[in-house]
């Protein structure tokens, strides 16, 4: 089955509004030569706005790269997905493993990690209010490097999954794209071979099948990402069940991304 790539930049919190306008500047001509693929640009929220009026007249999507889950109230510093859309998002980053406090080579104390602390839990509840609000949600799972050496990738990343798809509905998959990003190959460098990738994100499928049928295992896009960059991007983007990529620090170099859209 045919389906629709999706590239999506995780510009984490990097950039001011000028510098965040001018990279969302370099990457409209490499986006608008790509009508078949979805370019997906999730900034911080203070430059929403701006980037926003960046992308207006183009193929480029804006998103979030976190959301709260309740509508409106006193929760001070939160966003809601009101707010969001009110500022032209239609994607939305759920459970990336920063805001879950996994972080591959973490410098911080366990009392400063505990403010990093979304579990699958509140990554359900998240994931609900992006597709109850109409946004489509990119859900970040993966394991950690010990988790992968001991041997239990496969296990971690099924788990997580299972949390966040149960209220899922099969009619909301074609709003919904899950990104496996191995914790470990995140800002290192250390891309996931692209059999490996190949293999979990098949997991992933098969466990989307499982929980929803084979037609919901067919439509779903899941993305890799880790340590995407345009040197290595063409080995990932060419397997079976991987249909694009969540990127981060590839994604603030205007010229790289370009070249990772053009080669989705
Ligand atoms: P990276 O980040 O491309 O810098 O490794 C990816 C991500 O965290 O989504």
């Amino acid at each position: 089955m045919q389906r629709r790539s999706l590239v999506a930049a995780n510009w984490k919190m990097n950039l001011t509004v000028p510098e965040g306008g001018s990279v969302a500047q370099g990457i409209l001509g490499a986006a608008s030569k790509r009508a078949d693929t979805d370019v997906v640009l999730c900034p911080s929220f203070t430059l929403l706005h701006h980037i926003r009026e960046v992308v207006a007249k183009s193929n480029v999507k804006l998103g979030a790269q976190d959301v709260f889950w309740l509508a409106k109230g006193a929760f001070t510093g939160e966003v809601s997905v009101e707010m969001l859309r009110d500022h032209g998002c239609e994607y939305c980053i759920v459970g990336h493993s920063e805001r879950r406090g996994r972080f591959g080579a973490s410098e911080l104390p366990n009392e400063l990690l505990a403010y990093f602390s979304d579990s699958d839990v509140v990554v359900e509840r998240k994931l609900r209010a992006v597709l109850d609000g109409g946004l489509t949600a990119i859900l970040c799972i993966g394991e950690t490097a010990r988790e992968r050496n001991e041997g239990r990738t496969d296990e971690v990343v099924a788990s997580q999954l299972k949390i966040a798809l149960s209220s899922v509905d099969e009619s909301e998959i074609p709003c919904l794209a899950i990104a496996y990003e191995p914790i470990w190959a995140i800002g290192t460098g250390n891309v996931c071979e692209p059999d490996e990738a190949q293999r979990v994100c098949e997991l992933i499928r098969s466990e989307v099948g499982a929980h929803m049928g084979s037609d919901a295992a067919n439509t779903i896009r899941i993305l890799y990402g880790g340590s995407v960059a345009a040197s290595n991007c063409a080995g990932l983007f060419k397997q079976r069940d991987i249909d694009g990529a969540l990127v981060g620090g590839a994604s603030l170099k205007p010229d790289e991304f370009s070249r990772i859209i053009l080669s989705a």
